[in-house]
């Protein structure tokens, strides 16, 4: 089957889309995205991804490149055309195309908007079971990591420093304090020596994860006693338990911190009971937003033209 992307206003093959040179973001990462999880033909925690989208667009100034329905038909066409069950979507808007100056463009140009889907085969990801290392290494972001923009160079360059250690994630440590802020694609948690659940409180300092704020439900549907606070890759490495939480990470749990088995170094009962909560969630078992439906639409024309 052919894989579609969708870019400004048309479905392409995914081998021939292509931007324009002078897209902003191409030019100075001038843009923001969102990754959706599919999973069993779902989306999961859609309106929140839109909200947050919604969020990064007005820090950044940068407007909606078509209605939020739209944006959704989109998704849900171009899910069906490349037959996507289980999977992410990719949105990425940029400020647009205009000759290089750093200032905005004046007038305003539209919007530049790119949506990619891949297949990931969630079922069969030995992390869910056997857990990942991480290692620690220094947070080199600006001061607004709570707004998703595609400004990602020192998260690559920290994702790198894991990937070479054999190690599935890097947990940023911020230089003015030692704490611990998120790691490079997904915030990190600790279960503290007493049983508490631990993860950053949402400030400018992290970005405040979808995935995040879905496991916080559930823990408080569950019973786990958490709180949101700061903590030292010390305490992380003395904790009874560790994860980390993404749209793609679900709950992946954390066994080794640098060189640092935590608790047994096994998966430990918090990180899976969450992880069975977050599975029953994204099927829909679980209390979910209405406002914003999850489930895709079955003819999603998406109102653009079709390639
Ligand atoms: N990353 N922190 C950072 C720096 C992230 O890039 C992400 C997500 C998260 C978790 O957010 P959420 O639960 O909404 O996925 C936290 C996505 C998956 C990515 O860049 O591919």
């Amino acid at each position: 089957m052919p894989r579609y992307a969708y870019v400004n206003g048309r479905y392409v093959a995914h081998r021939d889309a292509a931007v324009h040179i002078e897209d902003r973001g191409y030019q100075f990462a001038d843009g923001v995205y969102e990754v959706v999880t599919v999973k069993d033909g779902r989306l999961v925690d859609a309106k929140a991804h839109m909200d947050r989208l919604d969020r990064s667009l007005k820090e950044m100034q940068i407007g909606w490149p078509v209605s939020r329905p739209v944006m959704q038909m989109i998704m849900g066409e171009l899910i069906r055309r490349n037959g996507l069950r289980d999977g992410l979507v990719y949105m990425q808007v940029t400020r647009g195309v205009a000759p290089r100056n750093h200032s905005f463009p004046n007038p305003e140009v539209r919007p530049a908007l790119v949506m990619t889907t891949k297949r990931l085969a969630f079922d069969r990801m030995p992390k869910f079971t056997e857990g990942v290392c991480v290692i620690t290494a220094t947070d080199e972001r600006w001061a607004r990591r709570d707004i998703k923009t595609i400004s990602l160079l020192p998260n690559c360059l920290n994702k790198q420093k894991a990937t070479e250690a054999g190690c599935y994630e890097a947990w940023q440590i911020d230089p003015r304090d030692g704490t611990v802020t998120e790691a490079t694609a997904s915030n990190a948690w600790i279960v503290t020596e007493e049983g508490e659940l631990v993860t950053r409180p949402a400030t400018h300092r992290i970005l405040n994860g979808i995935t995040r704020l879905t496991i916080l439900k559930i823990a408080e549907e569950e019973g786990v006693p958490f709180v949101e606070r700061a903590f030292t890759p010390e305490e992380a490495k003395r904790a009874k338990e560790a994860f980390v939480t993404s749209a793609t990470s679900f709950v992946t749990p954390v066994v080794k911190i640098d060189d640092t088995p935590i608790g047994d170094g096994k998966v430990g009962p918090i990180c899976r009971k969450l992880l069975a909560g977050y599975n029953e969630y994204a099927a829909g078992l679980r209390t979910r937003g209405a406002e914003w439906p999850d489930e895709i639409p079955a003819d999603a024309s998406g109102g653009t033209r079709a390639a």
